[in-house]
């Protein structure tokens, strides 16, 4: 007897209840709850009759199968945090916090596919034709042979698009389209659930790359359910700070390349510009010559990217001081500052710590450590490092140096740009460089005493 299964289920982490409830207890979403007869009804019901399913067919790795080859967009930043263009038959999902440039990104992405001679259709259901010919103008592109309409209803597009040959299918955004047979209201996680499956399987059909955008809650999660993560074949971050024009491009999940890769991009008054060689950009509003300013060369996915960390510390009027951190993570400036306390004797008790990476740009790598690290005793000591160096390593607990990762192409980037001098944990894997000094330390406090020398 299956007579006191529940029949009631969050769509959002397939938590199951006995009755309706407006919030689920184990994820907290709200109206994410809804029947579910799958249990009493469906699949359980037939094994318990006892009848079989078909077999499958266990196969090989080995294929002759080619892959199928990849669409270049042709905007490299953007080619380049794909892994190298869009493959045909998948899904991938473009979030981002409103007003960052998502739709503008993609009008760029879908005009650039459909003048190589590709068919590209782009749906908006946030804006109508006249807004998207407007903002194409603005980016001077009203010749494009885009395709655009304005619709939200899954059925028509879905059947709009079964006369058509689609290359690339743009929908922005996936929280306004709606599936008529489900109940709740377009953008709940039922609803968003539906539409996403329902696409992405009619792209693996038609062969088609799809890509989706995303609203972003307040709290930095993708608006409707995490599972649509799951779902796609790639997620790309479009991150960025308020009043900065820098716009970074991030992977965070690519089933068809490298997660990490970023891509940098100004915007314009005509849109969004590619940033070739983003450490000048990052570094070109540096004021040297000031304390608590430290260079970091830092690996994004494939590639070096210098940056600036400025660190200030003040006198705190504060029971509890204040420790702002932009750009870098909270918990792990807490660590360096503990490190630099307990194995250093240097304290930061009773001041205020802000740390700032410039430019926008956020730094997820514990090889930021010591640069952190340089930058702090830069700005509390009042002493400025030696003009020209580049700093990277990672700490650990003991104050001792852990080499990084990829030290080689880090140095190169910083030879590139013009530096001369790079302070780097011992024992660090490189292979012999010229023109560029290489200073090597075994522990923070070894660092402290050749570049920090106070009483
Ligand atoms: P938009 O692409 O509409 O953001 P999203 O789709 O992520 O919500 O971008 C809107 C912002 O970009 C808006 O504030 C205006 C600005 N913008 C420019 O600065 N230059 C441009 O050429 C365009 C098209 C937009
Ligand atoms: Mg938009």
């Amino acid at each position: 007897m299956i007579k006191n299964l529940s029949s009631y289920k969050c769509q959002n982490c397939n938590f199951y209840y006995s009755k309706w409830a407006g919030q689920c207890t184990e994820c907290g979403s709200w109206s994410s709850i809804e029947k579910d007869d799958s249990l009493t009804k469906g699949p359980i019901k037939k094994v318990f009759s006892g009848k079989k399913g078909k077999s499958i067919e266990l196969q090989t790795l080995l294929s002759e199968e080619v892959e199928p080859p990849r669409l270049l967009t042709n905007m490299s930043e953007f080619d380049r945090v794909l892994g190298g263009g869009l493959v045909p038959a998948s899904a991938i999902l473009l979030s981002g916090d409103p007003g960052i440039g998502k739709s503008t990104l993609l009008l760029q992405v879908a005009t650039l596919v459909a003048d190589q001679g590709s068919s590209v259709i782009y749906i908006s259901g946030e804006e109508a034709p006249a807004q998207i010919r407007m903002r194409a103008r603005r980016l001077e592109k009203e010749q494009s042979l885009l395709k655009i309409a304005s619709e939200t209803n899954l059925r028509d597009i879905l059947t709009t698009l079964d006369h058509e040959k689609v290359d690339l299918l743009i929908l922005d955004s996936i929280q306004t389209i709606y599936a008529d047979h489900i109940e709740s209201s377009p953008g709940s996680v039922g609803q968003v659930r539906a539409c996403v499956l329902e696409l992405t399987n009619f792209a693996k059909k038609k062969g088609i790359s799809i890509i989706f955008v995303g609203h972003v809650t307040k709290d930095g999660q993708i608006a409707g359910p995490k599972l649509v993560e799951h779902m796609v074949d790639t997620v790309l971050h479009f991150e960025g700070e308020r009043g900065v024009h820098f716009r970074i491009l991030r992977a965070i999940k690519n089933r068809f390349g490298a997660s990490d890769e970023i891509g940098v991009f100004e915007m314009t008054g005509k849109g969004l510009q590619e940033v070739r060689n983003p450490s000048e950009l990052f570094l070109s509003e540096r004021n040297t010559g000031n304390n608590g300013s430290v260079v970091f060369s830092a690996m994004e996915g494939t590639r070096p990217v210098l940056v600036e960390i400025q660190a200030l510390v003040a006198p705190s009027s504060l029971a509890t001081p204040r420790r702002t951190v932009v750009g870098w993570d909270s918990a792990r400036l807490s660590m360096v500052i503990a490190i630099l306390d307990a194995r250093c004797g240097r304290s930061f008790l009773g001041k205020d710590v802000y740390l700032n990476v410039a430019g926008g740009m956020r730094i997820l790598e514990p090889a930021a450590d010591l640069a952190v690290a340089a930058a702090l005793m830069s700005a509390t000591e009042e002493i400025i490092l030696k003009e020209n160096t580049v700093v990277f390593g990672e700490l650990s607990l003991s104050g001792a140096l852990r080499q990084v990762t990829q030290s080689d192409a880090r140095i190169k980037e910083a030879k590139k740009l013009g530096f001369t001098s790079i302070q780097l944990p011992s024992q660090s894997k490189v292979s012999t460089h010229t023109n560029i000094e290489l200073k090597e330390y075994d522990s923070i406090l070894d660092f402290i005493d050749k570049n920090i020398k106070t009483s």
